[in-house]
């Protein structure tokens, strides 16, 4: 029987394992060979009737995202009995005072190790007791950092420890297959079976070694099966359905340019130059020794007076404005770029604009920043534009969605008068899904726009977080196959 080298390697190795209860494909660890490499070759030997195989469902526990920062902090019992240590007593308004949530954790997590709080106030066990504490906490802060490490083969009793404490431990269900050599695959001689090409290599080629090694032969009579076939992302389907959301209200989709000039992304939008959000910790600018001229530098003269005198009835922002400054090149940091550009360009009212489209921040990532996301963008000029169509506007946006209970709260943007915040909650936790707001004249009328706009900019991942439920905006990114395909399912 034909082989290739690594179907040989992995039924040598699930010959050298088995067992009557099979071997787990999961437990295949073979040099040379990832994961996929493993499953292909299982996949040919069951179809050349050397395995016989049989699914199963595994649960395995990856650590979230309370486990990573009680890693990197140390566990909330721990930093509780330190406090201990240096005060020997501590009122429970106090511990929550100083640790937060952290610190409720930390008293249920006491008690329950023997430390109970007396009359609302913790103190300091014997030395005797807090050895023993202090060596259980241990343990389980070397279980979570070998749980980072190694996720497999975690015991009951290893689990039982975090399974009740919130997001520590994530419980990720998985099937995976289990592999049962057959009579015929005993019988092979391994030794026998030479190494044919299986793959035509440059190498192979310039080598001339094509010549005299022999090929592998195609097997034509391996039945086909029923393949996994591809399917659109969570993120592309979430996208398709918010396009389709403004297109069905009779709005217009623009398109932009990931690279703008800073006087596009800033100084049209009554940006003021010395803003701290144009420093570079928040935008990355393009290195250009000669940035080309701004575009549209007819209206710049109009955008740097009314930034240094206003307009009539508005004082400006009163410092001298430099249009090298406005020539800076950057990637965008928000879309409200491409609206007031779109306006610019079209001016016409009524009308109403939208786009889902990709800004750039210097941002650290952490569980609900990115440095690369997503914002549904749009604005709508008309005269009958104002803030009570826009909270309509915005609550019909998300209902269309099926959230109910996302609420506006005040906010602050130096472009828009008044400016409101829209804000859902996830897990008990406040998360801000985005800003809008009217237009002020200072950043309409420079661009010969008459009538009132009421825009909004919304982080689409932060939305992802609360439609697909998740708790941590990375795993958008992470392109988990499981997770992925259990899509199909959900959608
Ligand atoms: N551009 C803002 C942001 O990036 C959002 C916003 C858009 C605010 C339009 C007001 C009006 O967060």
């Amino acid at each position: 029987m034909d082989l290739s080298a690594n179907e040989k390697q992995v039924l040598k190795e699930v010959l050298k394992k088995q067992s009557k209860t099979g071997v787990s494909e999961r437990s295949l660890k073979i040099s040379g060979l990832g994961e996929r490499e493993i499953a292909s070759a299982t996949s040919y030997l069951e179809k050349k009737g050397l395995f016989k195989i049989e699914p199963s469902l595994e649960v395995r526990y990856e650590l979230g995202i309370e486990g990573r920062r009680y890693l990197a902090e140390g566990l909330p019992e721990r930093k509780l009995l330190e406090l201990l240590i240096e005060l020997r007593k501590v009122a429970i308004p106090e511990v929550t005072k100083r640790m937060g949530e952290d610190g409720r954790v930390a008293i249920t997590q006491l008690s329950q190790l023997g430390v109970k709080p007396e009359s609302g106030v913790v103190v300091l066990p014997s030395e005797e007791k807090l050895e023993a504490i202090k060596g259980e906490i241990t343990d389980r802060e070397r279980l979570l950092s070998r749980i980072l490490d190694n996720p497999e083969g975690l015991n009951d009793t290893q689990v039982s420890k975090f399974r009740k404490r919130g997001t520590i431990l994530l419980e990720k269900k998985t099937t995976s297959r289990i592999i049962f050599p057959t009579q015929l695959a005993k019988e092979i001689d391994l030794t026998d079976t030479e190494d044919k090409i299986g793959t035509l290599t440059p190498e192979i080629i310039t080598s001339g070694k094509w010549k005299n090694e022999p090929f592998r032969s195609y097997d034509l009579n391996i039945k086909s099966e029923k393949q996994n076939r591809g399917f659109l992302h969570p993120l592309t389907l979430l996208m398709e359905k918010i396009r389709r959301i403004f297109l069905d209200m009779g709005f217009t989709e623009m398109n932009g340019h990931y690279v703008e000039y800073a006087g596009w992304n800033m100084d049209a939008l009554f940006i003021p130059q010395h803003h701290p959000a144009r420093e570079m910790q928040d935008t990355f600018y393009l290195e250009a020794s000669a940035a080309p001229a701004l575009e549209h530098p007819e209206v710049f003269d109009i955008i740097g007076k009314t930034h240094e005198n206003g307009i009539p009835g508005y004082t400006g922002w009163g410092y001298r404005w430099d249009k090298a400054e406005a020539r800076k090149l950057l990637l965008r940091t928000h879309t409200t770029v491409s609206t007031i550009r779109y306006l610019y360009e079209h001016p016409q009212s009524p009308q109403a604009i939208f786009s889902v489209d990709k800004v750039f921040r210097h941002e650290s990532i952490d569980w609900k920043h990115l440095a690369e996301l997503h914002q549904i963008e749009g604005a709508v000029c008309s005269p009958d534009a104002s803030i009570a169509s826009l909270k309509w506007l915005m609550k019909e946006f998300y209902l269309s969605l099926g959230f109910k209970n996302v609420r506006f709260i005040p906010s602050y943007y130096p472009y828009t008068e008044p400016s409101v915040d829209a804000v859902a909650e996830i897990d008990g936790r406040e998360v801000e899904l985005g800003g809008s707001g009217l237009f002020r004249p200072e950043v309409t009328r420079p661009l010969g726009i008459k009538d009132p706009v009421i825009a909004w900019g919304l982080g689409m991942e932060r939305l992802a977080m609360l439609y697909y439920n998740l708790q941590d905006i990375r795993e958008i990114y992470q392109s988990d196959i499981d997770w992925l395909r259990s899509f199909r399912i959900r959608i």
